[in-house]
C-alpha cells in the first residue's frame, strides 16, 4: 500500500520544482556537444518574445517566454573550421525555433546571427491567427565575447528583428568551449554597464543595446527611501577626441569619461549611478569658433553630452567652461534628466599648451550630476600640427608627486639620525666602555 502514495508524491514534487522553475525565470542551460560529446556551446538564459501578427480583427501583439521545456536540436553543430559556424538551435511550443549562430576571430567571438522561426498556427500563442504559415526572422546582434571566456549579461538584452524583438534576462553564453564547462573569466555586455548588479527586467521602452546603457526599470518591490549603494564601476576607456573646422584642429582631448548622475526613482528612492562615455558607442561632433570650441557627443542611447570650451584673451588661457546633460533614466520619477552648468572653471592651461592629469578629476555640474575625467589631457583653441604642446600638469598630480618626494624626504632624514645616533654611540662606548 506504500506505492499509491508514492506515485502521488511525485508529480507533485515535479509540480512544485516546475513552479520554482517558473519563479525563477526559466532559465535553462542549454548545450551543445560535438562527436566526442565535447560540448562547444553552452548557454543559460531566460528570453521572452514579442511578435505581431494578423488576426481576423485586425494586427495584435503576443507575448510570450521562452518554456522551461524547451529543447537543443539536433540540427544544432560545432561546426567545422572554415566550413560552417556553430549553432544553436532551440525548439520550443508548436514548432518554433531559435537559432543562434556563433562565428569567431582570433580574439573574440560573437553571435553573428540570430534567426526566429515560428508556426502561426501554434493557437496557443497565436491564437485566431489568419494564416497558418511558418514565419521566418533575423537580425546580427551584439552578443560577443573574448574567446575563453563567457559572455554575461544581467541585464535585459534586446535584439530586434523586422518583426520579432527578443529578450534575454540573465544570460550567460560561451562558444568555442575549450573545457567542457562555462569559463571562469567574462566579457560583460554593454546594458550592464558600470553597474551590473542592477537587477534584470524587461525594459519595454528602451531600443537598440546602448551605452552608457539606462538603468533597467527594479522589479516594484517596496524599499525604505534611503539611497542605494552604487557598485565602484570599472575606469572607462580613454579616447582621443579631435575637434576641426577651417583652421584645422580646435580642440585635442584624451580623456576617459564617467557620469555621475543621483536622482530620485518611482518609489522616491534616491539612487546614485555611474555610467561609462563608451567612445566606441558615441558619435563626435563639435564646432570651432573663435571664441568657444565645443564637443558634442551622442551615445546610441538618448544622451547627449556636450562640452563648451571659453578663453580668456588677455591672460591667453582656456577652460572647460560649461557641461550640459540630457540622458533618460527609465527607472527615474522624471525619466528625463538634464544638467547643466555654463559657469565652470576647469581643465585650465595657457594658450598653445596642453592640460594634463593622470589622477581621477571630478567636476561638479549640479548637486545631482557630476562628470569624473580620467587620464585626461586636453588643448582647445591652437593646436598646432594636431599635436599637443607642452604639458601643463594638473594640481592633483603635482600633490601626488610631492608624496614619494616627502616619503623619500622623511627616510634621507632618518638614516641620518640613526646614522649620527651610531657614530655618537660608537664613540661614546669607545670613551666609556670595553667592548669585548
Ligand atoms: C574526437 O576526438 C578525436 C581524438 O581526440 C579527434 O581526432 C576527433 O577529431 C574528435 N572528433 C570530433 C568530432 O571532434
Ligand atoms: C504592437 O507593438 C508595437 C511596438 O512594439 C506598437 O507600435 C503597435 O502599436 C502594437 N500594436 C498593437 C495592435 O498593440
Ligand atoms: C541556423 O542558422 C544558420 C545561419 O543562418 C544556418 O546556416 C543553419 O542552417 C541554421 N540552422 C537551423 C537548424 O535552422
Ligand atoms: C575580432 O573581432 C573584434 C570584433 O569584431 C574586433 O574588434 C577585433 O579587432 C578582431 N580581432 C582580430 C584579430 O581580427
Ligand atoms: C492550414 O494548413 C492546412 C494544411 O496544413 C491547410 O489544409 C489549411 O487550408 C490551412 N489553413 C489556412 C487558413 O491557410
Ligand atoms: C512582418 O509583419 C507584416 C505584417 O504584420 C508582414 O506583412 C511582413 O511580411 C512581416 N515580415 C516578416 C519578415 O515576417
Ligand atoms: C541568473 O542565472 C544564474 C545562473 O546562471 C542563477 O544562479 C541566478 O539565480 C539567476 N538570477 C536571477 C535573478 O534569475
Ligand atoms: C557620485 O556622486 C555621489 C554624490 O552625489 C558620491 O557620493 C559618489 O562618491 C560619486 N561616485 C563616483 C564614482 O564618483
Ligand atoms: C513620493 O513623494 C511624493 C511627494 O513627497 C508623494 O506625493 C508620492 O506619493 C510618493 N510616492 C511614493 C511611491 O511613495
Ligand atoms: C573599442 O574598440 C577598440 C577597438 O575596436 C577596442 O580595443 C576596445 O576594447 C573597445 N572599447 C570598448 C569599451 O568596447
Ligand atoms: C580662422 O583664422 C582666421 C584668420 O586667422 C580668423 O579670422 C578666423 O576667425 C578663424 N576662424 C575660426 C573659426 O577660428
Ligand atoms: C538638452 O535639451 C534641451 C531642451 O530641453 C536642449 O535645448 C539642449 O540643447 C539639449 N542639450 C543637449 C546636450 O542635447
Amino acid at each position: 500500500m506504500a506505492a499509491p502514495g508514492g506515485a502521488r508524491r511525485q508529480p507533485l514534487l515535479l509540480l512544485l520544482l516546475e513552479l520554482a522553475g517558473l519563479m525563477h525565470g526559466a532559465s535553462a542551460v542549454f548545450v551543445v556537444q560535438d562527436g566526442n560529446k565535447t560540448a562547444c556551446i553552452m548557454a543559460n538564459f531566460s528570453a521572452d518574445f514579442l511578435t505581431n501578427y494578423i488576426t481576423k480583427t485586425g494586427p495584435k501583439n503576443v507575448t510570450f517566454s521562452l518554456p522551461p521545456n524547451a529543447k537543443v536540436l539536433n540540427t544544432s553543430s560545432c561546426g567545422k573550421e572554415n566550413a560552417s559556424n556553430p549553432s544553436l538551435v532551440i525548439a520550443f511550443g508548436g514548432g518554433h525555433t531559435l537559432n543562434l549562430t556563433f562565428a569567431r576571430n582570433a580574439t573574440r567571438y560573437s553571435v553573428q546571427l540570430m534567426s526566429f522561426v515560428y508556426d502561426l498556427s501554434d493557437t496557443q500563442i497565436f491564437p485566431s491567427a489568419i494564416s497558418n504559415e511558418t514565419k521566418s526572422d533575423e537580425s546580427i546582434t551584439d552578443i560577443m565575447a573574448d574567446i575563453n571566456k563567457k559572455y554575461r549579461c544581467v541585464s535585459s538584452n534586446q535584439i530586434h528583428m523586422k518583426n520579432v524583438t527578443v529578450t534575454f534576462h540573465n544570460a550567460t553564453i560561451q562558444a568555442y568551449l575549450s573545457n567542457d564547462s562555462f569559463s571562469k573569466e567574462e566579457t560583460r555586455c554593454m546594458q550592464d554597464g558600470p553597474s551590473p548588479t542592477v537587477s534584470p527586467t524587461t525594459p519595454h521602452h528602451s531600443t537598440s543595446p546602448p551605452h552608457p546603457s539606462p538603468p533597467h526599470p527594479s522589479p516594484p518591490h517596496p524599499s525604505p527611501p534611503h539611497p542605494s549603494p552604487s557598485p565602484v564601476p570599472e575606469i572607462p576607456s580613454s579616447y582621443t577626441y579631435t575637434v576641426s573646422g577651417t583652421n584645422g584642429t580646435c580642440l585635442l582631448a584624451r580623456m576617459g569619461l564617467q557620469l555621475n548622475v543621483t536622482y530620485k526613482k518611482k518609489d522616491n528612492t534616491t539612487m546614485t549611478r555611474v555610467f561609462n562615455i563608451n567612445p566606441n558607442k558615441t558619435h563626435v561632433n563639435g564646432h570651432c569658433a573663435p571664441q568657444q570650441v565645443t564637443l558634442d557627443l551622442q551615445s546610441e542611447s538618448s544622451t547627449s553630452l556636450f562640452f563648451l570650451f571659453g578663453m580668456n584673451a588677455s591672460s591667453s588661457h582656456f577652460f572647460l567652461q560649461e557641461i550640459q546633460l540630457n540622458m533618460t533614466l527609465p527607472d527615474a520619477k522624471d525619466p528625463t534628466f538634464k544638467a547643466t552648468n555654463n559657469s565652470l572653471r576647469a581643465l585650465q592651461a595657457t594658450m598653445g599648451n596642453s592640460y594634463k592629469c593622470n589622477a581621477e578629476e571630478q567636476i561638479w555640474v549640479t548637486e545631482a550630476f557630476s562628470v569624473n575625467i580620467f587620464q585626461v589631457q586636453i588643448q582647445a583653441f591652437q593646436v598646432e600640427g594636431d599635436k599637443f604642446g607642452s604639458v601643463e600638469e594638473c594640481q592633483l598630480d603635482e600633490n601626488n608627486m610631492l608624496i614619494p618626494i616627502a616619503v623619500g624626504g622623511a627616510l634621507a632624514g632618518l638614516v641620518l639620525i640613526v646614522l649620527i645616533a651610531y657614530l655618537i654611540g660608537r664613540k661614546r662606548s669607545h670613551a666609556g666602555y670595553q667592548t669585548i
